[in-house]
């Protein structure tokens, strides 16, 4: 992979934003919760993308992490919408447009109704299913994408699917979890070498929720099983920190969750042992205030210059997230943030700590092409 400027930027995911995906699993799971805990509308950045894009521009961001959504692309097993490709190219257009690069998931958390009757990510043809939509996508959209990350936290996802079962389809059971993993990783191979048959193909990694200091055997299993089962098939690895096990601070996000950034660092150094380059693909704080997120965000790039120091080669930082969302089983509460998001008027307003990351980028740009602060 060829090394450009360290890039700057922030993440989304469809079903989290976009709004109305009313053909996917979740959909399907919030009919089931109250009224206030569906996602609804969401941000409808379906239809304000342009807007908030910009915003992103004019914070001097120069990449942007998205989802594309399985069920709008794909909405009956083999038949693709050309509705929803030619809304994702005006998406990464725009993207592409501001000058900022795109880094494109294929899947965060939700699943095509047609896919979950079929059983989901137990059915042994899912790998096949994922593989095909992964065509799609890269012969329609790929010329639009600078990065692919196949699945964002397939072990995340897994435990809390068919773990704790407070996500669709709400199983509890551990042997199924495995297969689920299992499974996931048999789906991102094969795409990985679908997408590696494109024309123009562009880096393929994953989003993986890294847990820094966790005890040896969780270590592996949470942080580096599904590295396993994936030998040989990640270009770049995506690395998703928000917290550490065990540790104790002062600050706490609204989520409750103690904010550490040495643990990025350490994070970082772990995933360092697979000999490729890194992108922090998520790191942020659900801080309704915005009391804590500039310091959030200062130390947690220092954090990245330590990392870097000692040898790990970080190429990116996507804060997540660029607009407050629907944060899955906790609804719309807690709000993650650069720029607000009122749910009665969709009105944006840029929170103050997205000014101090902005002025963090602006000079690391002016400094130098690379990564410096
Ligand atoms: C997920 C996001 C989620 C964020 C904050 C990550 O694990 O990828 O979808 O919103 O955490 O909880």
């Amino acid at each position: 992979m060829q090394q450009g400027a360290f890039l700057f930027g922030a993440s989304t995911s469809a079903h989290q934003v976009e709004g109305d995906n009313r053909n996917n699993d979740w959909w399907e799971f919030e009919k089931t919760l109250p009224p206030s805990m569906r996602s609804g509308k969401a941000t409808d950045h379906f239809h304000r993308y342009e807007e908030d894009f910009l915003l992103a521009k004019q914070l001097s961001h120069t990449a942007q992490r998205i989802s594309l959504e399985w069920s709008r692309i794909e909405p009956t097993q083999g038949r693709f919408s050309r509705d929803a490709i030619e809304h994702y190219r005006k998406v990464l257009g725009t993207i592409r447009g501001h000058g900022m690069k795109t880094f494109v998931t294929l899947h965060h958390f939700t699943n095509p109704l047609w896919f979950s009757r079929k059983g989901g990510w137990l059915a042994g043809d899912a790998p096949e299913y994922f593989a095909s939509y992964a065509r799609c996508a890269a012969a329609h959209l790929g010329d639009l994408v600078d990065f692919w990350i196949t699945f964002n936290e397939p072990v995340v996802y897994a435990g809390h699917a068919y773990g704790t079962g407070d996500w669709p389809p709400g199983k509890k059971n551990s042997l199924l979890m495995v297969r689920v993993v299992y499974l996931i990783a048999q789906a991102h191979n094969a795409a990985y070498r679908v997408l590696h048959h494109m024309p123009l193909s562009a880096p393929v990694g994953i989003a993986k929720h890294v847990v820094a200091n966790l005890p040896p055997m969780q270590r592996f299993l949470f942080n580096h099983a599904f590295f396993s089962l994936t030998k040989n098939s990640h270009d770049f690895i995506g690395v998703n920190y928000y917290f550490s096990h065990n540790v104790t601070g002062d600050v706490k996000s609204d989520m409750g969750w103690t904010v550490s950034p040495e643990g990025l660092t350490s994070a970082l150094l772990e995933m360092k042992r697979y000999g490729k380059p890194m992108y922090v693909t998520e790191n942020g704080i659900a801080d309704e205030k915005d009391a804590h997120r500039a310091q959030f965000i200062r130390s947690h790039i220092r954090a990245i210059e330590q990392a870097q120091k000692q040898g790990a080669d970080v190429r990116g930082y996507l804060h997540w997230s660029l607009i407050d969302n629907f944060e899955w089983a906790y609804g719309f509460a807690p709000r993650f943030g650069l720029v607000a998001v009122n749910y009665e008027t969709m009105k944006r307003t840029i929170r103050p700590s997205a000014y101090v990351y902005k002025a963090i980028i602006d000079q690391a740009l002016r400094k130098s092409s690379h990564f410096s602060l």
